[in-house]
């Protein structure tokens, strides 16, 4: 049997989400203020040689799956390059991708030799000027072509996110089913997080996505569903067609107690919990020249640390972080 890194509340922690740049390339309002430019340098960020470190760690530890995100993970030069190395650790199950799709057309078919199975997309709106202004420039076209190129590249599943904000996208969401069936990926809707004072403004278009299902439900049959993937999104699938909807529901009903994961941003901070602050600096330790058994040693004692829950509806206030540090 294999390792099975476990934190003090009995979860198995199998999976990492690699934030590889902070930087991204649009200013979704529930994400980054507009015009926002305050990121880290690369110099701060670990390079392909440290992350490599320790994601090679954390798999020797028990984790099967890792999530390369951002900010935008393709602003990060030679993405498939650290993709194609992490790929090749042993005990890695699953390599997947997050993006906003805006490169993604350029970058697909590289990302797919390099061994990312798979792909999840960040569409809040099919109306172009809507797009652009959710997402403060953001082009539609470019992300549909994204789209299309990892079809074709044979990435699958490729999954749809939609962040749902009442009054500025909830009238799509019939429209959004219409186009995943017709392009044969997975949609998921998210309710809006209160990350950073953009996420808690924003949260002010707040819409529980238990109304979104009643709406769904009126228009289509739809069925109990199951999808691999190890995520916290709950599925139903569309009766006549291949079509699964997640729900995706921090704020109505959270997926604390079945969380099997930790996130590693840019700069080499493990956050453990999107919703909490708690955080072990890992790029002091590696550039200090920690041993690797050390290392495991370290990222043992940060994992016992994961808080039991977030606390988004107790205390809303409370994050500081945008979303973009972490990618979700
Ligand atoms: N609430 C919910 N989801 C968010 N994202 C970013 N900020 C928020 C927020 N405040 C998610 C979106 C986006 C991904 C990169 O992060 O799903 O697609
Ligand atoms: Fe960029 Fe994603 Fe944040 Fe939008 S939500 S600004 S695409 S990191």
């Amino acid at each position: 049997m294999g390792q099975v890194l476990t934190d003090s509340f009995n979860r198995a922690i199998e999976y990492v989400r690699l934030s590889v740049t902070d930087r991204c390339d649009l200013r979704c309002t529930y994400c980054l203020p507009p015009g926002y430019r305050d990121f880290s340098e690369p110099e701060a960020w670990l390079t392909f040689d440290e992350i490599e470190r320790v994601i090679r760690a954390f798999t020797e530890l028990g984790v099967r799956r890792v999530r390369l995100t951002g900010g935008e993970p393709l602003t990060r030069q030679q993405l498939p390059e650290l993709a194609a190395r992490l790929h090749a650790l042993p005990q890695l199950e699953d390599l997947s991708l997050s993006t906003n799709g805006m490169r993604l057309k350029k970058y697909a078919h590289a990302l797919r030799q390099a061994g990312v199975q798979r792909v999840n997309i960040s569409l809040d709106s099919l109306q172009a000027e809507r797009f652009a202004s959710i997402t403060g420039g953001g082009k539609l076209n470019k992300v549909l072509a994204g789209l299309a190129a990892a079809n074709q590249a044979g990435m699958s599943p490729v999954k749809i996110n939609m962040v749902v904000m009442k009054g500025v996208n909830d009238d799509e969401v019939e429209d959004m089913v219409q186009f995943c069936i017709e392009q044969g990926c997975t949609l998921r809707f998210i309710e809006t997080m209160p990350m950073g004072d953009t996420g808690r403004s924003a949260s002010g278009h707040y819409l529980s996505l238990e109304e979104v299902r009643r709406r769904l439900a009126e228009r289509f049959e739809l069925l109990p569903a199951v999808m691999s993937g190890g995520g916290p999104a709950r599925y139903v699938r569309v009766a006549g067609t291949d079509l699964r909807i997640g729900f995706i529901t921090p704020i109505s009903q959270h997926f604390c107690a079945s969380c099997n994961r930790v996130r590693l941003a840019a700069d080499g901070t493990l956050y453990l919990c999107l919703g909490q602050d708690d955080k072990f600096e890992l790029r002091p330790v590696l550039r200090q020249g920690i041993g690797h058994e050390e290392l495991k040693d370290f990222i043992r004692a940060a994992i016992v640390r994961k808080p039991e829950k977030h606390e988004f509806q107790e205390q809303p206030r409370k994050i500081i972080r945008f979303m973009s540090m972490t990618g979700g």
